[in-house]
Protein backbone atom coordinates (compact mmCIF):
# COMPACT_ATOMS: atom_id res chain seq x y z
CA UNK A 1 0.00 0.00 0.00
CA UNK A 2 1.34 3.28 -0.53
CA UNK A 3 1.19 6.15 1.40
CA UNK A 4 1.00 9.80 0.83
CA UNK A 5 1.47 12.21 3.59
CA UNK A 6 0.26 16.16 3.05
CA UNK A 7 1.01 19.04 4.99
CA UNK A 8 0.87 17.34 7.72
CA UNK A 9 1.17 19.29 11.79
CA UNK A 10 0.26 18.60 15.45
CA UNK A 11 1.00 20.92 18.10
CA UNK A 12 0.75 19.88 21.53
CA UNK A 13 0.38 23.21 23.39
CA UNK A 14 2.84 25.46 21.54
CA UNK A 15 5.52 22.56 20.87
CA UNK A 16 4.88 21.94 17.25
CA UNK A 17 6.23 18.06 17.45
CA UNK A 18 5.31 17.73 13.99
CA UNK A 19 5.33 20.86 11.11
CA UNK A 20 4.31 20.71 7.74
CA UNK A 21 5.33 16.87 6.75
CA UNK A 22 4.67 15.76 3.34
CA UNK A 23 6.27 12.59 2.22
CA UNK A 24 5.77 9.86 -0.62
CA UNK A 25 6.06 6.52 0.82
CA UNK A 26 6.04 3.70 -2.01
CA UNK A 27 4.69 0.72 -1.81
CA UNK A 28 6.20 -2.84 -1.07
CA UNK A 29 9.08 -0.78 0.30
CA UNK A 30 10.96 -0.56 3.29
CA UNK A 31 11.10 3.49 4.12
CA UNK A 32 13.16 4.67 6.69
CA UNK A 33 12.61 7.81 9.29
CA UNK A 34 15.78 8.75 10.63
CA UNK A 35 15.39 11.89 13.65
CA UNK A 36 17.29 12.40 17.22
CA UNK A 37 15.22 11.79 20.28
CA UNK A 38 12.14 14.06 20.08
CA UNK A 39 12.53 15.25 16.52
CA UNK A 40 9.13 13.54 16.06
CA UNK A 41 9.37 10.50 15.10
CA UNK A 42 6.49 8.56 16.83
CA UNK A 43 4.47 11.78 16.40
CA UNK A 44 4.20 10.83 13.32
CA UNK A 45 3.58 7.13 13.53
CA UNK A 46 0.92 7.73 15.35
CA UNK A 47 -0.74 10.52 12.74
CA UNK A 48 -0.12 8.10 10.12
CA UNK A 49 -1.37 4.88 11.78
CA UNK A 50 -4.53 6.43 12.83
CA UNK A 51 -4.07 6.84 16.71
CA UNK A 52 -3.80 10.36 16.41
CA UNK A 53 -5.57 13.10 14.57
CA UNK A 54 -3.73 15.91 12.77
CA UNK A 55 -4.45 19.58 13.56
CA UNK A 56 -4.00 19.56 9.75
CA UNK A 57 -3.16 18.03 6.53
CA UNK A 58 -4.28 14.33 5.28
CA UNK A 59 -2.83 11.40 5.09
CA UNK A 60 -3.72 9.19 2.29
CA UNK A 61 -3.32 5.48 1.50
CA UNK A 62 -3.50 4.24 -2.00
CA UNK A 63 -5.03 7.36 -2.61
CA UNK A 64 -7.78 7.06 -0.29
CA UNK A 65 -8.14 9.39 2.44
CA UNK A 66 -7.79 7.89 6.11
CA UNK A 67 -6.68 10.53 8.45
CA UNK A 68 -10.62 11.32 8.77
CA UNK A 69 -11.85 7.97 9.06
CA UNK A 70 -14.35 7.29 12.09
CA UNK A 71 -16.43 4.09 13.56
CA UNK A 72 -16.22 0.91 11.76
CA UNK A 73 -14.19 2.71 8.33
CA UNK A 74 -11.60 3.48 10.91
CA UNK A 75 -11.73 -0.14 12.48
CA UNK A 76 -11.30 -1.76 9.30
CA UNK A 77 -8.28 0.46 7.77
CA UNK A 78 -6.26 -0.04 11.22
CA UNK A 79 -6.59 -3.61 10.65
CA UNK A 80 -4.05 -2.71 7.48
CA UNK A 81 -1.35 -2.00 9.96
CA UNK A 82 0.77 -3.66 12.00
CA UNK A 83 3.30 -2.09 14.16
CA UNK A 84 6.41 -3.14 16.54
CA UNK A 85 7.94 -1.47 18.81
CA UNK A 86 11.04 -0.73 21.10
CA UNK A 87 9.62 -2.13 24.25
CA UNK A 88 8.10 -4.92 21.94
CA UNK A 89 4.52 -4.42 24.34
CA UNK A 90 4.15 -8.00 24.71
CA UNK A 91 1.87 -9.93 27.46
CA UNK A 92 3.42 -11.20 29.69
CA UNK A 93 0.40 -13.07 31.18
CA UNK A 94 0.05 -14.92 27.61
CA UNK A 95 2.56 -17.17 26.28
CA UNK A 96 4.28 -16.22 22.79
CA UNK A 97 1.20 -18.46 21.17
CA UNK A 98 -0.85 -16.69 23.01
CA UNK A 99 0.35 -13.12 22.21
CA UNK A 100 -0.07 -13.84 18.67
CA UNK A 101 -3.35 -14.98 18.64
CA UNK A 102 -4.45 -12.35 20.53
CA UNK A 103 -5.09 -9.62 17.50
CA UNK A 104 -7.15 -12.93 15.56
CA UNK A 105 -9.39 -13.26 18.35
CA UNK A 106 -10.11 -9.70 18.78
CA UNK A 107 -11.16 -9.95 15.11
CA UNK A 108 -13.29 -13.10 16.03
CA UNK A 109 -11.39 -15.35 14.02
CA UNK A 110 -12.32 -18.82 14.22
CA UNK A 111 -10.39 -20.57 17.01
CA UNK A 112 -8.91 -23.49 14.41
CA UNK A 113 -7.67 -21.15 11.82
CA UNK A 114 -6.31 -19.16 14.45
CA UNK A 115 -4.23 -22.02 16.18
CA UNK A 116 -2.86 -23.26 12.16
CA UNK A 117 -2.36 -19.93 11.56
CA UNK A 118 -0.27 -19.31 15.01
CA UNK A 119 1.94 -22.23 14.13
CA UNK A 120 3.03 -21.00 10.67
CA UNK A 121 3.44 -17.29 12.13
CA UNK A 122 5.60 -18.84 14.82
CA UNK A 123 7.53 -20.81 11.41
CA UNK A 124 7.82 -17.70 10.08
CA UNK A 125 9.95 -15.83 12.50
CA UNK A 126 11.79 -18.63 13.43
CA UNK A 127 10.33 -20.03 16.52
CA UNK A 128 8.71 -22.95 15.37
CA UNK A 129 7.47 -24.99 18.63
CA UNK A 130 8.28 -22.36 20.71
CA UNK A 131 4.43 -21.70 21.13
CA UNK A 132 4.04 -22.92 24.75
CA UNK A 133 7.51 -20.31 25.76
CA UNK A 134 6.65 -17.73 29.02
CA UNK A 135 7.22 -14.37 27.60
CA UNK A 136 9.81 -13.86 30.37
CA UNK A 137 11.66 -17.10 29.43
CA UNK A 138 12.43 -15.36 25.72
CA UNK A 139 15.74 -13.38 24.75
CA UNK A 140 15.18 -9.76 23.25
CA UNK A 141 15.81 -11.25 20.22
CA UNK A 142 13.19 -13.59 20.33
CA UNK A 143 10.40 -11.23 21.92
CA UNK A 144 10.63 -9.52 18.72
CA UNK A 145 9.98 -11.93 16.80
CA UNK A 146 6.91 -12.73 18.51
CA UNK A 147 5.46 -9.41 18.07
CA UNK A 148 6.46 -9.30 14.51
CA UNK A 149 4.48 -12.67 14.31
CA UNK A 150 1.55 -10.87 16.27
CA UNK A 151 1.88 -7.65 13.56
CA UNK A 152 1.53 -9.79 11.25
CA UNK A 153 -1.25 -12.20 11.94
CA UNK A 154 -4.02 -10.19 10.23
CA UNK A 155 -2.12 -9.85 7.03
CA UNK A 156 -1.49 -6.19 7.44
CA UNK A 157 -0.27 -4.25 4.55
CA UNK A 158 1.65 -1.92 6.35
CA UNK A 159 4.38 -2.33 9.33
CA UNK A 160 5.43 0.00 11.22
CA UNK A 161 8.57 -0.50 13.20
CA UNK A 162 9.58 2.21 15.91
CA UNK A 163 13.13 1.70 17.03
CA UNK A 164 11.95 -2.00 16.54
CA UNK A 165 16.44 -3.34 17.12
CA UNK A 166 16.44 -0.06 19.53
CA UNK A 167 16.98 -2.22 22.28
CA UNK A 168 18.99 -4.82 21.05
CA UNK A 169 22.41 -6.05 20.29
CA UNK A 170 24.33 -5.12 17.03
CA UNK A 171 23.92 -9.00 16.06
CA UNK A 172 20.54 -9.25 17.12
CA UNK A 173 19.40 -6.80 15.35
CA UNK A 174 21.24 -7.80 11.92
CA UNK A 175 18.72 -11.01 12.56
CA UNK A 176 15.72 -8.77 13.20
CA UNK A 177 16.65 -6.50 9.95
CA UNK A 178 17.01 -9.45 7.97
CA UNK A 179 14.19 -11.04 8.78
CA UNK A 180 11.92 -7.75 8.37
CA UNK A 181 13.56 -8.00 4.75
CA UNK A 182 12.78 -11.00 4.41
CA UNK A 183 9.17 -10.60 5.19
CA UNK A 184 8.79 -7.25 3.38
CA UNK A 185 9.46 -9.04 -0.05
CA UNK A 186 7.49 -12.73 1.05
CA UNK A 187 4.17 -10.45 2.00
CA UNK A 188 4.54 -7.59 -0.23
CA UNK A 189 4.51 -5.31 3.02
CA UNK A 190 5.09 -1.40 2.80
CA UNK A 191 7.55 -1.14 6.16
CA UNK A 192 8.38 2.05 7.59
CA UNK A 193 11.43 2.10 9.90
CA UNK A 194 11.38 4.72 12.28
CA UNK A 195 14.95 4.88 14.45
CA UNK A 196 17.29 6.79 15.38
CA UNK A 197 20.34 4.47 13.98
CA UNK A 198 22.11 5.39 10.55
CA UNK A 199 23.42 1.39 10.48
CA UNK A 200 19.57 0.60 10.45
CA UNK A 201 19.06 2.34 7.82
CA UNK A 202 22.12 1.45 5.71
CA UNK A 203 20.91 -2.05 6.12
CA UNK A 204 17.62 -2.51 5.65
CA UNK A 205 15.51 0.76 3.84
CA UNK A 206 15.75 1.79 0.24
CA UNK A 207 14.74 5.46 0.89
CA UNK A 208 15.26 7.39 4.36
CA UNK A 209 13.61 10.74 5.19
CA UNK A 210 15.38 12.47 7.66
CA UNK A 211 13.12 14.05 10.40
CA UNK A 212 14.39 17.20 12.89
CA UNK A 213 12.11 19.29 14.83
CA UNK A 214 9.17 18.33 13.35
CA UNK A 215 10.04 19.16 10.05
CA UNK A 216 11.19 16.86 7.03
CA UNK A 217 14.57 18.19 6.47
CA UNK A 218 16.24 15.44 3.36
CA UNK A 219 14.40 12.65 1.78
CA UNK A 220 15.64 10.02 -1.20
CA UNK A 221 17.16 6.90 -1.91
CA UNK A 222 19.71 5.64 0.77
CA UNK A 223 22.46 5.25 -1.56
CA UNK A 224 22.39 9.00 -2.73
CA UNK A 225 21.97 10.10 0.93
CA UNK A 226 24.90 8.37 1.99
CA UNK A 227 26.94 9.26 -1.26
CA UNK A 228 26.38 13.34 -1.37
CA UNK A 229 23.74 14.03 2.28
CA UNK A 230 23.02 17.51 2.31
CA UNK A 231 21.47 18.66 6.06
CA UNK A 232 23.92 19.34 8.64
CA UNK A 233 22.05 16.41 11.06
CA UNK A 234 22.44 13.92 8.03
CA UNK A 235 26.37 14.19 8.16
CA UNK A 236 26.06 13.91 11.75
CA UNK A 237 24.25 11.30 11.79
CA UNK A 238 26.49 9.62 8.99
CA UNK A 239 29.65 10.74 10.83
CA UNK A 240 28.43 8.66 13.64
CA UNK A 241 28.07 5.19 11.81
CA UNK A 242 30.48 3.17 13.61
CA UNK A 243 31.10 -0.13 11.33
CA UNK A 244 32.09 2.46 8.22
CA UNK A 245 34.76 3.62 10.30
CA UNK A 246 35.43 -0.18 10.49
CA UNK A 247 35.67 -0.89 7.33
CA UNK A 248 37.79 2.15 6.40
CA UNK A 249 41.19 2.06 6.61
CA UNK A 250 43.35 5.02 8.20
CA UNK A 251 47.14 5.24 7.52
CA UNK A 252 47.08 9.03 8.79
CA UNK A 253 45.48 9.99 12.31
CA UNK A 254 45.12 13.28 10.43
CA UNK A 255 41.62 14.39 8.91
CA UNK A 256 41.98 14.74 5.30
CA UNK A 257 40.20 17.62 3.28
CA UNK A 258 38.54 16.16 1.36
CA UNK A 259 36.32 13.29 1.40
CA UNK A 260 35.58 11.37 -2.34
CA UNK A 261 33.03 8.37 -2.82
CA UNK A 262 33.23 6.44 -5.95
CA UNK A 263 29.89 4.93 -6.79
CA UNK A 264 28.26 2.30 -9.83
CA UNK A 265 30.46 2.42 -12.71
CA UNK A 266 32.97 4.92 -11.40
CA UNK A 267 34.17 2.17 -9.35
CA UNK A 268 36.22 0.28 -11.56
CA UNK A 269 38.56 3.40 -13.51
CA UNK A 270 42.04 4.32 -12.36
CA UNK A 271 40.01 7.52 -11.33
CA UNK A 272 42.91 9.12 -9.15
CA UNK A 273 45.66 8.34 -11.40
CA UNK A 274 44.32 9.41 -14.51
CA UNK A 275 43.63 13.17 -12.44
CA UNK A 276 46.71 13.07 -11.23
CA UNK A 277 48.32 12.06 -14.60
CA UNK A 278 46.50 15.43 -16.47
CA UNK A 279 46.51 17.93 -13.68
CA UNK A 280 50.02 17.69 -11.93
CA UNK A 281 47.90 17.52 -8.55
CA UNK A 282 49.24 15.23 -5.84
CA UNK A 283 46.96 13.46 -3.16
CA UNK A 284 48.03 12.35 -0.27
CA UNK A 285 45.71 9.31 0.73
CA UNK A 286 44.57 9.19 4.41
CA UNK A 287 42.16 6.67 4.44
CA UNK A 288 39.99 4.70 2.27
CA UNK A 289 37.78 1.42 2.10
CA UNK A 290 34.67 0.61 0.64
CA UNK A 291 31.02 0.84 2.08
CA UNK A 292 28.39 -1.18 1.86
CA UNK A 293 25.20 0.97 1.50
CA UNK A 294 21.73 -0.92 0.78
CA UNK A 295 22.54 -3.72 -2.01
CA UNK A 296 25.09 -1.02 -3.27
CA UNK A 297 29.24 -0.84 -2.90
CA UNK A 298 30.15 2.56 -2.52
CA UNK A 299 34.44 3.20 -2.42
CA UNK A 300 35.30 6.24 0.41
CA UNK A 301 38.23 8.21 0.21
CA UNK A 302 39.78 10.71 2.38
CA UNK A 303 42.61 12.81 1.33
CA UNK A 304 44.58 15.66 0.73
CA UNK A 305 45.44 17.13 -2.51
CA UNK A 306 48.07 19.67 -3.53
CA UNK A 307 50.76 21.17 -3.72
CA UNK A 308 48.67 24.42 -4.45
CA UNK A 309 45.29 25.74 -4.56
CA UNK A 310 45.02 26.27 -8.10
CA UNK A 311 46.16 22.21 -8.60
CA UNK A 312 43.49 21.32 -5.99
CA UNK A 313 40.42 23.22 -7.60
CA UNK A 314 41.65 21.13 -10.95
CA UNK A 315 41.52 17.96 -9.57
CA UNK A 316 38.49 18.39 -7.65
CA UNK A 317 36.41 19.77 -11.33
CA UNK A 318 37.86 17.03 -12.96
CA UNK A 319 37.24 14.24 -10.21
CA UNK A 320 33.70 15.75 -10.03
CA UNK A 321 33.58 15.27 -14.25
CA UNK A 322 34.86 11.66 -13.74
CA UNK A 323 31.19 11.46 -11.09
CA UNK A 324 32.83 11.05 -8.09
CA UNK A 325 31.49 13.08 -4.97
CA UNK A 326 33.65 15.14 -3.31
CA UNK A 327 32.76 16.55 0.30
CA UNK A 328 35.12 19.20 1.42
CA UNK A 329 35.74 22.94 0.53
CA UNK A 330 37.57 23.72 -2.44
N1 LIG B 1 1.23 13.37 24.09
C1 LIG B 1 2.13 14.36 24.12
N2 LIG B 1 1.92 15.48 24.86
C2 LIG B 1 2.81 16.49 24.87
N3 LIG B 1 3.97 16.49 24.20
C3 LIG B 1 4.26 15.41 23.44
C4 LIG B 1 3.35 14.28 23.37
N4 LIG B 1 3.91 13.36 22.55
C5 LIG B 1 5.09 13.87 22.14
N5 LIG B 1 5.30 15.09 22.67
C6 LIG B 1 6.47 15.96 22.40
O1 LIG B 1 6.60 16.08 21.01
C7 LIG B 1 7.96 16.04 20.61
C8 LIG B 1 8.19 14.88 19.64
O2 LIG B 1 8.04 13.68 20.36
P1 LIG B 1 8.16 12.24 19.69
O3 LIG B 1 7.86 11.23 20.73
O4 LIG B 1 7.35 12.21 18.44
O5 LIG B 1 9.70 12.21 19.30
P2 LIG B 1 10.59 10.98 18.79
O6 LIG B 1 11.29 11.49 17.57
O7 LIG B 1 9.76 9.78 18.66
O8 LIG B 1 11.64 10.84 19.97
P3 LIG B 1 12.34 9.49 20.56
O9 LIG B 1 13.48 9.20 19.62
O10 LIG B 1 12.84 9.96 21.88
O11 LIG B 1 11.32 8.43 20.61
C9 LIG B 1 8.76 15.90 21.89
O12 LIG B 1 9.19 17.19 22.26
C10 LIG B 1 7.77 15.36 22.90
O13 LIG B 1 8.07 15.77 24.18
MG1 LIG C 1 9.82 7.90 19.55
Amino acid sequence: MHIRLSNLKRDYGSLHAVQDVSLDIPSNTIYGIIGRSGAGKSTLVRLVSMLERPDAGQVYFDDERVDNLEGRALIEKRRRIGMIFQNFNLFSSRDAAGNIAYPMEICGMDKAYIRKRVDELLALVGLEGRGNAPISTLSGGQKQRVAIARALACQPDILFCDEATSALDPQTTRSILALIKELQAKMNLTVVMITHQMEVVRDACERVAVLDGGRIVEEGLVSDIFANPHSEVTKDFLSHLTNVRDSIVRWSQEDGRFTLRFRGDTTDEPIISNVSNETGAVFNIRAAGVQHVGDEEMGVMVLDIGPDERHVREAVEMLKKYGVLVEGDV
